[in-house]
């Protein structure tokens, strides 16, 4: 359960929307999903959004029992989160069902495993943690400042496993409507639910 702060939605001055439109922007829009933000567009909006926080102009609250999650706009085309982690906080293995994202790191690490049908690790994992995982999962860990983007069919789980309390910021567009949930069998994929998400409830 994820603790939930809903903000009142306000338009996002910095967003990939307020933007001049280029014509090579123009070129690269509906390229990445279905919506005109491409992923780049997001991944530039969560690093704009990452550094307002680092200001100090959105309030970050943690909450040891249940991940803390604010969002801090949301339109037609995009929805954007602010998100706490404490320790082994995080997510299951899910997608974003029709949404593409992005995420940047504010502070702390999260650490991302990510589903490459048939991959073996990258040699950074700990034997112990690929074999509890199995084959397929990929692992990264994202510092301060790291962002990641997120296409169609993206599967993964985001947990922080470091002592400090990890902050993000995550932008989805279109906005979630739905996820599903997966586990890994015998290096297979396999879907084991899923799940509507309603206006304004936290994001994976
Ligand atoms: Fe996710």
């Amino acid at each position: 359960m994820t603790t939930l702060v809903d903000t009142p939605v306000r338009p996002h001055p910095t967003g990939p929307f307020a933007r001049p439109r280029t014509r090579r922007a123009d070129r690269r829009r509906w390229q990445d999903g279905p919506t005109p933000a491409s992923l780049a567009d997001l991944a530039a909006l969560t690093r704009e959004v990452a550094a307002e926080v680092e200001t100090g102009r959105h309030g970050v609250e943690v909450d040891p029992v249940h991940r803390w999650a604010r969002r801090l706009h949301a339109d037609d085309h995009l929805d954007v989160w602010l998100i706490s982690w404490t320790t082994d906080q995080g997510a299951e293995l899910h997608d974003h069902g029709g949404s593409i994202g992005a995420l940047t790191v504010v502070r702390g690490a999260l650490t991302e495993w990510r589903w490459t049908a048939g991959s073996d690790d990258d040699g950074t994992c700990p034997a112990e943690e690929l074999h509890a995982r199995g084959p397929g999962l990929r692992r990264r860990v994202l510092d301060p400042g790291h962002s990641v983007s997120f296409g169609l069919g993206h599967v993964h789980d985001v947990t922080n496993r470091a002592v400090e309390t990890a902050v993000s910021v995550h932008a989805y567009s279109p906005p979630l409507s739905a996820m599903s949930y997966y586990g890994v069998e015998a290096g297979v994929l396999r879907r084991t639910r899923s799940e509507l998400v309603a206006p304004g409830q936290s994001p994976e």
